[in-house]
């Protein structure tokens, strides 16, 4: 073999990696790109390879983000039309199902939160909503699934503690079992939301309405939208830790933007208006960020991930509610180039970073969270000519079952049986914001009433 000099060698080098470039008045390069970034994110996926476990990324990426993750891919699809992806997510939506059809699969259930059991209920709800694929026929439907876990949530709905909310965890020796959150209280209402908007069944508008004043009266939504993380049950909520995390935010505004397109209220008009206004915190010279970990640089293994679901639920808001189009697109776009422009790192030149607000410096981080956030941001910019979400009456193809997962045994009912509990589960424990658990671990001194 012959060996290059040092600069044909880079020539060589640069020729076949060519970093990412967007051009984002071309649909065609935003479909490229987002596939190269997509099948760089599968790099760390081998679920579905001999061996692996279908849903399951590898450590130490917890349970919840493989859930993220196939909600990613959906969107790839709805937004892009490859079906590269499809049998790879819906075997793992399946072998995660769990025997009572709510993601409650025996392997998680012991250090399972509500917000990690709700990112895969979320894909099961997209799933309806896109039309996609439907799962094997010997199978729940996707919308009965979703169907299924919001009523193991439901029944969670906990009045010991602050007048009513949903605990972060589901068990008790979990960190955080005393802990009531936005996203687990956010998710809940956000899968109430669609799934009213998917069935037109009343239950599921009462839910949001119950979800909603709760969350107003504790503080987690303030009056001027901000949605603030969580609250101290042992405090009866009196106090908040007013840390903001752009995934909250979002699946409220989703969820705002949902209940206006079915009751076309100027309440619900408002609070997504609202909502919106108040996420201008999570931008940063028309470009997207984490700003709770960020600007410190750092944001943990799971808060690396954020601006994916972030992003998705911006693209979905504008869809339910257009008259959101002119305020969010813009800075959809911009953030999307933004993110493309970093995605220069690594030896293959497609590694996406963490940062989006350095002009195309790459922060050195790499991961599932990093690829992800770019993908769905940079794709969420063909959302104008993806389809309308369909409902049961209007176009669906997932058929629904009110009464799946009502038989679950989680709290209250038979309990699921448990492997021991170890020191290592208790810290491993679901989608952790580090302040959260700086704060149980230590003291309260991140209570900021
Ligand atoms: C939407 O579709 C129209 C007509 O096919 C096309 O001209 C336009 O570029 C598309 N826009 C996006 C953002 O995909
Ligand atoms: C549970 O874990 C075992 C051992 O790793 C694995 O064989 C099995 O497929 C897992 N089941 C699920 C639903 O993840
Ligand atoms: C706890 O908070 C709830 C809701 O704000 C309130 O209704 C209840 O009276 C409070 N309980 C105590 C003991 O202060
Ligand atoms: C509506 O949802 C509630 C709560 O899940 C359920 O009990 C009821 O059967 C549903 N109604 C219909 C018509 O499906
Ligand atoms: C929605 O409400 C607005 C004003 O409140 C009204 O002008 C409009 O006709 C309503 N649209 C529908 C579809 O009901
Ligand atoms: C949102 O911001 C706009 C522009 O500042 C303002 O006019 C509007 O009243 C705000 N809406 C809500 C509900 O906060
Ligand atoms: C709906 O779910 C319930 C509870 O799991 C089950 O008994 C019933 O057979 C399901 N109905 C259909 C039509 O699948």
């Amino acid at each position: 073999m012959r060996f290059l000099s040092l600069p044909a060698a880079l020539a060589a080098m640069t020729a076949t990696t060519a970093a990412i470039q967007v051009d984002m008045t071309s649909p065609d390069s935003i479909r490229s790109v987002s596939k190269t970034i997509a099948g760089k994110m599968l790099e760390w996926y081998t679920g579905n390879q001999p061996g692996g476990t279908p849903g399951i990324l590898p450590q130490p990426y917890y349970w919840w983000e493989g859930g993220e993750m196939l909600g990613a891919l959906i969107d790839y699809w709805y937004y892009t039309g490859d079906t590269q992806y499809n049998d790879l997510v819906i075997q793992a939506l399946v072998f995660q199902y769990s025997p009572t059809y709510d993601f409650m699969p025996a392997n998680q259930t012991k250090n399972e939160g509500n917000d990690d059991q709700m990112f895969w209920g979320f894909d099961v709800m997209s799933a309806a909503e896109y039309a996609f694929p439907n799962p094997p026929a010997d199978q729940p439907s996707w919308i009965s699934v979703a169907q299924a876990v919001f009523n193991s949530q439901y029944y969670r709905w906990d009045t010991e503690l602050c007048g009513g909310g949903l605990r972060w965890q589901i068990f008790q020796w979990n960190q955080g079992y005393n802990y009531k959150n936005s996203p687990a209280n956010g998710g809940l209402l956000n899968l109430a939301a669609r799934l009213y908007a998917y069935t037109g069944n009343q239950s599921y508008a009462d839910s949001v309405t119950r979800s909603w004043n709760w969350m107003s009266d504790i503080g987690l939504i303030s009056p001027t939208y901000q949605v603030f993380d969580g609250s101290d049950g042992l405090l009866n909520c009196t106090q908040l830790d007013h840390v903001q995390w752009t995934y909250s935010a979002g699946m409220l505004l989703n969820a705002a933007s949902v209940m206006w397109s079915v009751t076309n209220s100027t309440v619900w008009y408002d609070r997504a208006q609202g909502l919106w206004n108040a996420s201008s915190v999570f931008f940063k010279d028309k470009v997207m960020l984490e700003v709770a970990c960020e600007p410190q640089g750092n944001c943990n293994l799971d808060q690396q991930s954020f601006k994916a679901p972030f992003s998705r639920f911006l693209a979905a808001s504008m869809k339910f509610a257009p008259w959101l189009y002119p305020q969010i697109q813009p800075l959809l776009y911009t953030s999307a180039q933004a993110a493309a422009a970093q995605c220069n790192g690594g030896s293959d030149k497609i590694t996406c970073g963490t940062k989006w607000t350095d002009n195309g410096v790459w922060d050195g981080t790499s991961g599932v969270g990093q690829q992800m956030s770019a993908l769905e941001v940079i794709q969420a910019n063909l959302i104008q000519n993806a389809t309308a979400p369909v409902a049961h009456d209007t176009g669906g193809i997932s058929q629904g079952n009110a009464s799946l997962g009502t038989g679950d045994g989680d709290v209250g009912s038979n309990p699921v049986v448990l492997a021991p509990v170890t020191t290592g589960d208790r810290a491993g424990a679901g989608i952790l914001t580090a302040v959260v658990l700086l704060g149980l671990l230590g003291g309260a001194w991140w209570i900021v009433s």
